[in-house]
């Protein structure tokens, strides 16, 4: 069924789980999240970046919904890194069920302004709203900040804000960082502002830039004939003992990018004469499942829908 964000995240934050808000960008990635999270009675979060949305545009927000429709599980649509207030009103008239307004580049006042703007609008419209305070690392698409700027979310700031914007949930700078090159070794995460975040605010936090970066995957897509540095993401443990805090949402899409090109590159590499679509992205597919399935296993939403 679709739902809204909050029906899927104040269970989680109220249960200690996390939930994972995948990114797609087209059927089989969308086919991957839905019909796993179905298959293990997980929720599930969707998420298309403004990118998914030029990309795809409406055809891929309509497979979305009519997936999530037809799910035996909640299933939400979710705006990933709104860069504005038309941005996201835009995302809500395709049909989307939760947006996030990502005015985190601004000063706390502009980000509060900007924010409960977009808080206002989509509240008289029934969405839930998450919006960022802090900034991540790491490059996702027209986002590039750099390390040096980076900065971790102020928890007397975020009363502050959460307060002021009547945001539904909060995405924080906690240490990870978009995208596939993370750098040397596993990122810091920081625990105990996680759980002083946690601890003086009620809502659901996110966490962005939270995939693991399999080191399975990641040696199948080298031995596949792929190029990729240091690639290591967040550690298991880190994920959980960040949910067992009050983490619910989790933002994954570097795994899916690997797992799909990893099922790719593996089917060509098996027969050269190959070019059926469906022997190319089938394969794709099955691999995002399993990846999928590790993740939600991982984060204890199995059997939470
Ligand atoms: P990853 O690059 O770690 O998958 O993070 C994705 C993300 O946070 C999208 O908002």
């Amino acid at each position: 069924m679709l739902v809204t964000g909050n029906d899927i995240l104040v269970p989680a934050r109220a249960g200690k789980y996390g939930v994972g808000s995948f990114n797609t960008n087209n059927m089989e990635i969308t086919q991957a999240i839905i019909h796993t999270a179905e298959r293990l009675r997980s929720p599930v979060m969707v998420q298309m970046s403004e990118g998914a949305i030029k990309y795809g545009g409406q055809d891929l927000a309509n497979i979305v919904i009519d997936l999530a429709r037809r799910a035996t599980v909640p299933v939400a649509l979710h705006l990933d890194h709104g860069s504005s207030y038309a941005s996201a009103l835009k995302a809500i008239k395709m049909g989307f069920t939760s947006v996030m307004i990502d005015a985190s580049h601004h000063d706390f006042e502009g980000n509060v302004k900007e924010t409960k703007r977009v808080v206002e609008a989509a509240h008289a419209m029934g969405i839930s709203v998450e919006s960022e305070l802090g900034r991540l690392g790491g490059i996702e698409e027209h986002i590039v900040v750099d390390e040096k700027d980076a900065f971790l979310t102020d928890p007397e700031e975020a009363v502050q804000f959460i307060e002021q914007t009547g945001t539904d949930y909060l995405a924080i700078a906690i240490g990870t960082s978009h995208g596939a090159f993370k750098g040397k070794g596993r990122p810091f995460i920081d625990h105990a502002r996680i759980e002083k975040i946690a601890g003086l605010t009620g809502i659901p936090l996110v966490a962005h830039g939270s995939s693991g970066v399999p080191q399975e995957i990641v040696e199948r897509f080298r031995k596949a004939g792929g190029e990729i540095g240091d690639a290591a993401g967040i550690a298991d443990e880190d994920l959980q003992r960040a949910t067992g805090f009050g983490i619910a949402k989790v933002n994954v899409d570097t795994d899916l990018r690997l797992a799909s090109t990893v099922g790719i590159r593996e089917a060509l590499a098996a027969n050269a004469k190959e070019f059926d679509p469906r022997k190319i992205f089938g394969p794709a597919r099955e691999v995002m499942s399993q990846v999928i399935e590790h993740k939600m296993r991982v984060l204890g939403s199995v059997g939470k829908a």
